[in-house]
């Protein structure tokens, strides 16, 4: 057994063998920065002020090699070995834990062939303040709880959720089968830390795999109502065009906010003048230079790592992105519900 310790909420606490920082933190009801679980976002980065961790797989965009070397690790891939002392690099992260709460289901849109729009009204809308881009825990009766992105504005009532139907995904699966207006489901948040930066005054790039869409609809559209005037550019991936959403709504947006554009791609098939390709590789032959951007990130683990990769080449550094990894971290199945 050994301790941890953690300076900025003060506490010290055990880590049972072989669990990582992260999760002996979030165990213990410590709301520690963290989005993909999977060493793939860098949300968790951290320095290790004492002690020794074994780091296990992680990308070169989360944590670099200098990184490494300077005692920078990722929380959620770092095992103690000894008892061990870490701050949390996200000054920004507001440490106040999840809360629960039951919602009602009060709309359901199909938006394409596998992906729905769900409106939520919750219990007490008051007690849940999220910022643009963070996901609450979404529990519905006889599914495990997984994550989905707020895609409406912090401002507006109705929570909003993009559900994409994953094949063969339990939870995800559910919802496409059975989830109807009017039923109860329980939600948990909110959480993540690959929110708007509203004090950056760079431009903005936002890159969407799917229903990635969800975080950088609210994302783009809070940036927009708080007159965020820098260029903002929004790269929406997609496979073919049935599986393209929202299009009217953004070339609506564009019509209104001049420093909005708002870019399709298709990597399967490309018919009527849509762009055609991967969306990272779109991103990469319209720019040669993206220093000073903020980059905002969101989609399936691949789409999500070619895109890192291609902004880092572009010149932006690692703590001006963020990015959410939709996938399901292992832990995620341990507890029915
Ligand atoms: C921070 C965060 C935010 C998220 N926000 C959203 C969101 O707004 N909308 C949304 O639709 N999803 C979102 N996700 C993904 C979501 O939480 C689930 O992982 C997804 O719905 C699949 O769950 P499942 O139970 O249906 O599939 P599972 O039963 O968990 O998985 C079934 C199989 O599908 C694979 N798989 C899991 N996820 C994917 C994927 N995305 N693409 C391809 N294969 C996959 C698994 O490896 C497994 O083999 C988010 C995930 C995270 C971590
Ligand atoms: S790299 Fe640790 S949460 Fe994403």
């Amino acid at each position: 057994m050994t301790y941890l310790t953690l300076p900025q909420p003060g506490r010290r606490i055990q880590v049972g063998d072989s669990k990582t920082i992260l999760q002996a933190a979030l165990d213990a009801g410590i709301a520690y920065p963290h989005s993909c679980r999977s060493g793939r976002c860098g949300a968790c980065k951290s320095r290790l002020i004492s002690g020794h961790v074994e780091l296990g797989k992680h990308s070169p965009f989360a944590l670099s090699e200098q990184e490494r070397a300077d005692g920078f690790i990722l929380a959620c891939r770092a095992v103690p070995s000894d008892d061990v002392a870490v701050e949390w690099l996200d000054e920004t992260f507001d440490a106040e834990p999840a809360l629960a709460q039951d919602a009602k289901v009060v709309a359901i849109d199909r938006m394409t062939h596998d992906i729905l729009a769900i409106r939520l009204a919750l219990a007490d809308r008051a007690a849940f303040p999220f910022a643009a881009g963070q996901y609450l825990s979404l529990t519905m009766p006889g599914a495990l709880a997984r994550n989905y992105s707020m895609a409406n504005r912090p401002d507006e009532e109705l929570v909003e959720l993009h559900v994409r139907a994953v094949p063969g995904g339990l939870t995800s699966g559910r919802i496409h089968a059975s989830l109807a207006t009017g039923d109860k489901v329980r939600i948990e948040g909110p959480s993540g830390s690959a929110y708007l930066r509203e004090a950056h005054a760079g431009p903005i790039v936002a890159i969407a795999g799917g229903s990635g869409l969800a975080p950088i609809k609210s994302i783009v559209e809070t940036a927009l109502h708080a007159d965020m005037t820098q260029p903002i550019r929004v790269y929406f991936g997609a496979r073919a065009e049935r599986d393209l959403y929202l299009v009217e709504h953004f070339r609506a947006l564009e019509q209104t906010f001049a420093n909005l554009t708002f870019i399709p791609v298709l990597s399967e098939t490309a018919s009527d003048g849509w762009r055609s390709g991967f969306v990272s590789d779109a991103l990469a032959g319209d720019h040669h230079d993206l220093a000073g951007a903020k980059a905002y990130v969101a989609g399936p683990p691949a789409m999500v790592d070619a895109a890192m990769a291609v902004l880092g080449g572009l010149g932006v550094p690692p703590d001006d992105i963020d990015a959410d990894v939709f996938f399901t971290p292992e832990e995620s199945n341990d507890n029915a519900a």
